[in-house]
């Protein structure tokens, strides 16, 4: 689905952080925890490629986006003004399951990869799961959405690299201490941080999901530009993932 949606607000959080909020309703009945848009951030040929974007949080027909800028196209998002149209492809990609397997479910987030872990912990609350919820910042200054997760009723632990905020440390230093084999684990962060969880999850036998965050070019399985390899060969993560199971990806 392609659409111009309407920009409800584009609100600046703190520092390199902000959320857009989209009023679209088909987005808001199709969407999945885990799932994407791909965002034309303006109507021009610059920048040419689309931008993905994990949907961090639901509210009737309003769909939240939680971005930080980190280049040309983020920049450009964050000028983009309520009242305004913004051509997004979407949703895309698969999503986290919600169906546990009798496990319980772990949630690790990194930086801006906090962002699908919301959507997926409201969706664990809405069927009546409870769950260990553990993000990782670099430090103080990065520390965004505590209170959009404490608002809805999930419990957060919080990692600083520099000890800034929270617990000193990443958040497999915390991760290690809790895991037991009756859990599952799902994940979202920079790579580094993806690895060291999977192979935390695999010394423990825990099942653990990893959402990636790569390069895209065509967000819907044709380029192969957002490639990453796996033991059944390279998988795209658009169109295969963002969500895998991290046992079989190649780190
Ligand atoms: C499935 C998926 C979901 C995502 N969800 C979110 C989200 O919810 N919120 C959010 O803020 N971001 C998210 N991202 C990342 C976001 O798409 C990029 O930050 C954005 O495309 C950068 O665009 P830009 O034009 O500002 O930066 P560019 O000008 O394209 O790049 C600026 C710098 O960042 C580097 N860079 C760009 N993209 C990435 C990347 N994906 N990983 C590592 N380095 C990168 C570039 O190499 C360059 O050094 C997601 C990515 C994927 C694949
Ligand atoms: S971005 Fe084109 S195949 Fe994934």
């Amino acid at each position: 689905m392609i659409q111009e949606c309407l920009i409800h607000e584009n609100r600046h959080l703190k520092g390199r952080f902000y959320i857009l909020t989209l009023k679209d309703s088909q987005i808001a009945e199709k969407a999945q925890p885990g799932q994407f848009l791909h965002i034309q951030v303006q109507s021009s040929i610059q920048p040419l490629l689309r931008r993905p974007f994990s949907i961090y949080r639901l509210r009737d027909s309003f769909v939240d986006i939680l971005y930080e800028v980190i280049g040309e196209g983020t920049h450009i998002l964050s000028l983009r003004s309520k009242g305004e149209y913004i051509n997004c492809h979407g949703p895309l990609g698969n999503c986290f399951s919600d169906d546990l397997s009798g496990k319980h479910p772990v949630l690790v987030g990194g930086g801006i990869g906090i962002a699908p872990l919301l959507f997926f912990g409201e969706r664990l609350l809405e069927k009546s799961h409870t769950m260990e919820l553990i993000l990782g910042y670099r430090s103080e200054d990065d520390v965004i959405g505590l209170e959009d997760f404490n608002q809805s009723g999930m419990n957060v632990e919080v990692t600083t690299n520099d000890g800034s905020y929270g617990y000193k440390g990443f958040v497999t230093d915390l991760l290690k201490d809790q895991l037991h084999k009756d859990h599952k684990v799902f994940a979202c962060g920079p790579i580094p941080m993806l690895k060291a969880v999977s192979d935390l999850c695999s010394q423990h036998e825990v099942p653990c999901d990893v959402s990636i965050h790569n390069f895209m070019g065509c967000g819907f399985g044709v380029c192969l530009g957002c490639v990453f390899p796996s033991h059944k060969g390279y998988q795209r993560v658009c169109k295969d993932g963002p969500v895998f199971n991290a046992s079989h990806l190649i780190f």
